[in-house]
């Protein structure tokens, strides 16, 4: 209790980390996955006509007889990697969630499309393998700290070919603007953080001077305490433009989204194509 009483009377460090990774825990995991192949809503994947959508404007720009070894980072249940296969890409799907990459091997074993599925943390270790294109889609480059978001530029760098590209969305200041830090509460019984009945306080933090945010969902349960730290960094044209070259990239173009829109100031996202 003296430990909760603390962490809800201090505002956590920036990018202070959860002390569990939530993508992977068996019930979380669950509601996830549900979430994912929901197909009418942008929650853990987005809806599912952008999706496709989004999978054609990426095959038309980086067409898989030129970019054919596709890898693509926290690719979930295999939505967009399935897509990415029928396209004729050859692809190799990562993600950290044990839950994910079953169904996704699963799923592509009843389809019987040859894609290869790795259960792997990409900010543990290098990626190896040699793509002509790796994705990272749903903006979860801003989730990651500054230094774990450089460490894994050069990762990505050192796994693509010759003129290899990297495409990847994040989002941008805006959409947080006129936020204002918040904190409520309210009790749950078999929802998205526990099965059992839970209580769930939940902080908005801004860290304005370095455009970061943080939704803290702390989770009060009959049987101890857990939280969860989600950090969303939004970038800006030029500091993305600053780490990509910094990591080696050469041309670099930026989109409004993952479906090729041009960029617009109300746009909340930004997609980036870096090539190497
Ligand atoms: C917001 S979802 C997006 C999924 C997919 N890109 C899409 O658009 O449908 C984020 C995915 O990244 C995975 N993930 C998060 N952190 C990861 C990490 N460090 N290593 C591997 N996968 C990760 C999660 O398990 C989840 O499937």
């Amino acid at each position: 209790m003296k430990n909760l009483l603390k962490m809800l009377k201090e505002k956590p460090a920036l990018y202070e980390a959860s002390p569990v990774n939530m993508w992977d825990d068996p019930h979380i995991s669950k509601q996830m996955l549900a979430a994912h192949l929901d197909e009418g809503f942008d929650s853990a994947t987005r809806k599912m006509d952008f999706v496709r959508e989004s999978a054609g404007w990426i095959a038309s720009l980086l067409p898989p007889e030129r970019y054919r070894r596709l890898l693509d980072l926290g690719c979930g249940p295999g939505i967009y990697a399935e897509l990415f296969c029928h396209k004729g890409y050859e692809v190799t799907g990562v993600d950290i969630s044990r839950r994910s990459i079953g169904f996704a091997r699963e799923s592509a074993g009843q389809k019987g499309l040859a894609i290869q599925y790795c259960r792997k943390d990409y900010t543990a270790s290098g990626l190896g393998g040699c793509y002509d294109l790796i994705t990272l889609i749903y903006c979860d480059f801003g989730v990651l700290a500054r230094d774990t978001r450089m460490t894994l530029l050069a990762r990505i760098y050192d796994s693509l070919a010759p003129e290899g590209a990297l495409l990847f969305d994040v989002f941008k200041p805006v959409r947080y603007s006129g936020m204002e830090e918040t904190r409520d509460w309210k009790v749950e019984e078999n929802g998205f953080w526990h099965e059992k009945q839970y209580l769930l306080l939940h902080s908005f933090w801004r860290y304005d001077e370095d455009n970061t945010f943080l939704n803290q969902y702390v989770v009060g349960m009959e049987d101890g305490t857990a939280y969860y730290n989600i950090w969303e960094h939004t970038f800006t044209f030029e500091e993305l433009e600053r780490d990509l070259r910094k990591a080696g990239f050469g041309r670099i173009q930026f989109y409004g989204n993952v479906a090729g829109k041009k960029c617009e100031d109300a746009d909340d996202t930004i997609c980036v194509l870096a090539m190497k």
